[in-house]
């Protein structure tokens, strides 16, 4: 049977001549383009994929399409760090030759397994524009940094029944001895599952069945995308990326989005025992995220800082999307929290902290943010409602607003002449315990700010896009309020 095929299934061997050349040319000079976070230098990048701490150095690949902002025929990108901050490009990692791969090198994890690096990820096969089928398959990358592709691949050929060809993004770990995986998958109903393979020696699978997660989703869930799971403080914690979740109150306001369960696993039986779950993080780009253990075994996690089905203002320059920086995460009364990962400071150079206070309306404090950390102490027992500008010009404005009457915190990125996504609304909200002061620390690059609350109970990831004398910072209030800040020039 001849392949499907459509324009966008090609791959980079088979860039015209220049082409790769003309797209790097293309962008190089773009004001958006993030500095210390891991972003393409042409084309797509969405999920985080593979990451480890292996062999005294950290690994990122990511899901990448070379020739335009688009999500065609997907490769795994690959970077390596000895600080989790510099990052190194490395050739590109995997590459969809293959039958069992043929359109696109899709999502996935990996496992140390006897001193080298296991990559579990999907073969993404189409038979036409609807149909589909998937393949898990193995890579694996010794210590010299050599990747091989599995001679035998793939270790798992086609979906089980009961599933539609929707069966992908491989999280392995080991437990008791054996391996498992887990799946992301669509039941022929058209629901969204986990469905679990195990095996002895981490390259043959068998199929155990679906895990019982006991939080009821609803119908409308037809995927779960990118599992993950970890141990953290003697709770078992899994984080996944539902399709279909209807926005609820303050949550789900993306079109797709990222939760968390925690509990107790008990994979034997195929159970979650769900003690709390709520969704990750409260932001407009922030999808996938996969985590991992880092140099002294702290739970890193990275997110796709993207959104699928937007137009992104840097598609225009034929590049999309970064990847979030690594969070460190904890649990603290019960519910996860991400903080930067302590690494991040390693950048800092050029620490000034000021002061300043206001009564009523806002003021400006700072002309010349960039590539930055902040750090806010904002005191404001004598008002209700106050924030921050970021990006803040005459007529642009990234607006972080507490509210302490109702008890929430908003992000508004409406303000900016190259407004986006606006088809999923402009303001994300979170519920927050406000108090007599709040503690703000905010990532800003370029085209991207994450934002931490109270020490990480609450984060944001936001795509903006402003215009070259957007740079800003106010703070507003409609009473007195004192700031502390700290600004970090930050330097890679
Ligand atoms: C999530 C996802 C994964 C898939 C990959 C393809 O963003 O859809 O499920 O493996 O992206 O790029």
């Amino acid at each position: 049977m001849a392949r499907y095929t459509e324009a966008k299934y090609r791959t980079i061997f088979e860039a015209k001549e220049n082409e790769l050349e003309e797209l790097r040319e293309k962008s190089i000079h773009s004001d958006w383009k993030p500095a210390f976070h891991i972003h393409p230098q042409y084309g797509l990048i969405n999920d985080p994929n593979g990451l480890a701490y292996f062999n005294g150095e950290f690994h990122v690949f990511y899901q990448w399409y070379p020739f335009s902002a688009m999500h065609g025929m997907k490769h795994w990108a690959h970077v390596k760090s000895a600080d989790l901050v510099n990052w190194e490009r490395l050739p590109v990692a995997l590459v969809p030759v293959e039958d069992y791969e043929s359109h696109g090198v899709y999502s996935g994890a990996s496992l140390e397994v006897d001193g080298k690096l296991y990559l579990y990820y999907t073969g993404n096969v189409k038979f036409s524009a609807e149909e589909r089928s998937a393949n898990q398959c193995l890579a694996i990358m010794e210590k010299d940094g050599n990747i091989q592709k599995y001679e035998k691949n793939p270790v798992i050929e086609g979906v089980p029944a009961g599933y539609t060809g929707h069966v992908r993004d491989p999280k392995v770990f080991e437990k008791n001895g054996r391996y498992y995986m887990l799946l992301g998958a669509q039941r022929t109903e058209l629901t969204g599952a986990i469905i679990v393979y195990e095996s002895e020696n981490a390259i043959e699978w068998s199929f155990k069945g679906e895990l019982d997660i006991q939080i009821g989703f609803p119908e409308s869930v037809y995927m779960l995308e990118c599992p993950d799971y970890f141990e953290l403080n003697g709770k078992d914690v899994m984080v996944f990326s539902p399709q279909g979740l209807n926005a609820k109150g303050h949550d789900y306001h993306n079109l797709y989005n990222a939760i968390y369960v925690m509990g107790k696993l008990d994979i034997d039986a195929l159970k979650f025992e769900v003690e709390h779950y709520q969704e990750l993080e409260k932001g407009f780009d922030f999808y996938a995220p996969q985590s991992f253990a880092g140099k002294n075994n702290e739970r890193l996690l990275i997110a796709w800082a993207g959104m699928g089905e937007i137009d992104y203002p840097s598609d225009k320059e034929d590049w999309a999307h970064c990847l979030s920086i690594p969070r460190e995460l904890d649990i603290v009364e019960g519910k996860l929290v991400q903080r930067p990962a302590d690494a991040l400071k390693q950048l800092r150079e050029n620490s000034q902290t000021s002061e300043a206070a206001m009564a009523e309306g806002n003021k400006v404090i700072d002309q010349g943010i960039g590539q930055h950390e902040f750090e806010f102490v904002i005191d404001s027992v004598e008002a209700n409602k106050f924030g921050i500008e970021l990006f803040s010009s005459e007529t642009e404005g990234l607006l972080l607003e507490f509210d302490r009457v109702k008890q929430t915190v908003s992000l508004n990125r409406e303000k900016f002449e190259s407004a986006f996504g606006g088809e999923y609304g402009f303001v994300r909200s979170s519920e927050l315990k406000i108090e007599d002061n709040v503690k703000v620390q905010v990532f800003v690059d370029h085209s991207i700010a994450e934002i931490f609350i109270n020490d990480g109970e609450v984060a944001f990831t936001v795509r903006v896009f402003p215009k070259k004398d957007s740079k800003g910072i106010k703070i507003f209030s409609d009473g007195v309020i004192s700031c502390s800040y700290t600004k970090h020039e930050l330097n890679n």
